[in-house]
């Protein structure tokens, strides 16, 4: 079974660079991807408590660590704070309900899914009378001090952030008395981060690269809209290496010293991307892949473009 390479965190704690990503894995799904992930030897799953099938997910698991094919410690498992749970009250409850549904006693990873807060009335998407979403003006660094408590009460090994902004980590790191070990957030060739990275290295945390296969299934993808994984100059590359264009982008993402977190269901596709130990992309090429930039961010949450802690709004990165 090929060795996944692994990265270090800031806390010591060592975690596997590469995870199955489960965003829009439907419940009646992911039980198989995570079972089928887990046989092909992923050790590291990415959830959250907003794509609605963390119980599925801990379904899998149990049968997993109950047939013998992992043991607890030889996983890792990730999980996200949901915009609605911000208030500090709120965040050992919402880490407790992701505990019970994934049926694990601690997660190896907890993150602030996004900076910005919703309003706290039980809706994961709340909204106002006239439609828009509903704000909650809870400050991210209030959750933070949250987060550190799951550290010390043992909820969690490791906690982190994703989706902020140079300024909002820069803000969080003078309050922080636990620091994030990574940010989440989107990367892929045709929005490439390198000053985010650049700037996380100095601060020595490590980048998890979400959506890295361009996100074909995003729910607001319309017909015509560029995909990632069809582009000729990826497919022209993929040929030379006899491997296909996610292979590319996961290598890619790979080499640049990232954590990246491919979603599938399917479980052909599942060990695809699971190949790509075994072959490196030449410095010429990666040079390449980083001219394909193109500023093509697939997750704006646009919705709340007019919140106060939105991330992508006033700031360059
Ligand atoms: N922190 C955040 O805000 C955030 C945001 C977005 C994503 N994420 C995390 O990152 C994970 C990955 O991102 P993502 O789900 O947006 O997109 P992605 O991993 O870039 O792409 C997933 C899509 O690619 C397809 N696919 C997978 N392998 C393929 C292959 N070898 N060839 C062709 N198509 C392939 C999948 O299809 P099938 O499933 O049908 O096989 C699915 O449609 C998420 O699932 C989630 O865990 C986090």
């Amino acid at each position: 079974m090929a060795k996944v390479p692994t990265v270090k965190f800031n806390n010591g704690l060592t975690f596997p660079a590469y995870g199955l990503g489960t965003w829009k894995s439907e419940p009646g799904q992911v039980t198989q991807a995570v079972k089928d992930a887990l046989d092909i030897g992923y050790r590291h799953i990415d959830c959250a408590h907003v794509y609605g099938n963390e119980p599925e997910v801990g379904v899998a698991l149990k049968a997993k660590l109950a047939d013998g094919t992992v043991k607890r410690d030889e996983i890792y498992i990730t999980s996200k704070l949901w915009n609605t749970m911000h208030r500090p009250d709120l965040v050992e409850p919402a880490c407790r309900t992701t505990l019970k549904n994934l049926g694990l006693e601690y997660l190896d990873l907890y993150l602030i899914h996004w900076p910005f807060a919703l309003k706290e009335d039980g809706d994961i998407f709340p909204v106002n009378a006239d439609g828009t979403t509903a704000y909650s003006d809870v400050d991210y660094l209030d959750t933070w001090k949250a987060m550190e408590d799951l550290v010390k009460k043992g909820l969690v090994k490791s906690i982190g952030i994703s989706n902020f902004n140079k300024r909002q980590v820069e803000r969080l790191l003078q309050h922080a008395t636990i620091k994030p070990v990574t940010n989440q957030i989107e990367v892929h060739p045709y929005l490439n981060q390198q000053k985010m990275i650049d700037f996380l290295k100095t601060k020595d945390m490590v980048v998890t690269a979400y959506s890295p296969l361009g996100s074909p299934d995003r729910p607001w993808a319309k017909p015509g809209d560029p995909q990632l994984l069809d582009d000729p100059k990826i497919k022209e590359i993929a040929q030379k290496y006899n491997k296909t264009p996610a292979q590319v982008v996961l290598r890619y993402a790979l080499q640049r010293g990232l954590i990246v977190i491919p979603k599938s269901v399917t479980k052909s596709r599942i060990a695809e991307n699971f190949k790509v130990f075994d072959f490196s992309l030449s410095n010429d090429d990666m040079a390449l892949l980083n001219t394909f930039d193109c500023n093509g961010r697939i997750c704006p949450f646009d919705d709340s473009y007019t919140h106060k802690d939105h991330p992508f709004v006033n700031d360059e990165y």
